[in-house]
């Protein structure tokens, strides 16, 4: 929301108040005095008025979890443990999952209060590039990188995948960036090829990957720097 907007529903300030308070720099947002009206004020924004706080602001947090195979991604699930099962944190129901994983693959998945940096992170448009280790059934042929750059019509979205880098580690392993995150991508993009994926672990998700010292199931607070990273 902005500032202004943030200070006008305050029952204490009417909008003629609060364009004198923002031109006398009186407001400030995480610290910094601000003048700008569409400056934006966020649920985790501390907001000051003088020496008074009006706002605390929630804390913002970001997990990264190394997901075990045979879990879900999602929050509650009837049958199976799911990804928040792993999470002891407080407040587990303000926690949500940036970029879903299916039920056998394993690897880097992250978990965040912050629905704005979320859906930031998974629209399509950030084209932030996922990196996914990948065994299969039959081998890989050398025919398959083109196939990738070239992309997969995928009729039930009635669209072509976005180049993909496929490189061969094997016979029967690869490594594949890719920058989308549709439904069962990978595995339709093998399926493609009838080769079924028997192994898909994510390492990374852009400038971010998976902690080596993260053993299947565990997780830990992303740093700042990582926050500010992504
Ligand atoms: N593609 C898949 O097919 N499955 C995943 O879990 C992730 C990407």
């Amino acid at each position: 929301m902005r500032v202004d907007r943030f200070l006008s529903n305050l029952p204490r300030f009417n909008r003629k108040q609060v364009r004198l308070l923002l031109v006398a720099r009186r407001v400030r947002v995480d610290g910094i005095a601000i003048s700008d009206p569409h400056h934006e004020v966020r649920e985790f924004s501390r907001v000051e008025c003088d020496d008074e706080v009006l706002q605390e602001g929630r804390p913002a947090r970001y997990f990264m979890l190394h997901k075990p195979m045979g879990c879900v991604s999602a929050t509650v699930d009837p049958q199976h443990p799911t990804v928040l099962d792993l999470i002891d944190e407080p407040d587990k129901q303000d926690l949500h999952i940036a970029g879903r994983l299916d039920f056998n693959t394993s690897g880097l998945m992250l978990i965040t209060n912050d629905g704005q940096w979320s859906r930031r992170l998974t629209q399509p448009q950030t084209k932030l590039p996922k990196i996914y280790y990948v065994e299969t059934e039959q081998d890989i042929g050398l025919e398959y990188i083109k196939k990738f750059r070239e992309g997969f019509y995928f009729a039930f979205e009635n669209l072509t995948t976005l180049p993909a880098e496929l490189t061969l580690l094997g016979p029967r392993r690869a490594r594949l960036s890719i920058v989308e995150g549709r439904y069962h991508q990978v595995k339709r993009m093998f399926g493609f090829f009838n080769n079924k994926v028997l192994r898909l672990h994510r390492e990374s998700m852009g400038p971010l990957r998976l902690d080596s010292d993260l053993a299947p199931g565990s997780y830990r607070a992303l740093t700042l720097e990582e926050v500010a990273r992504m």
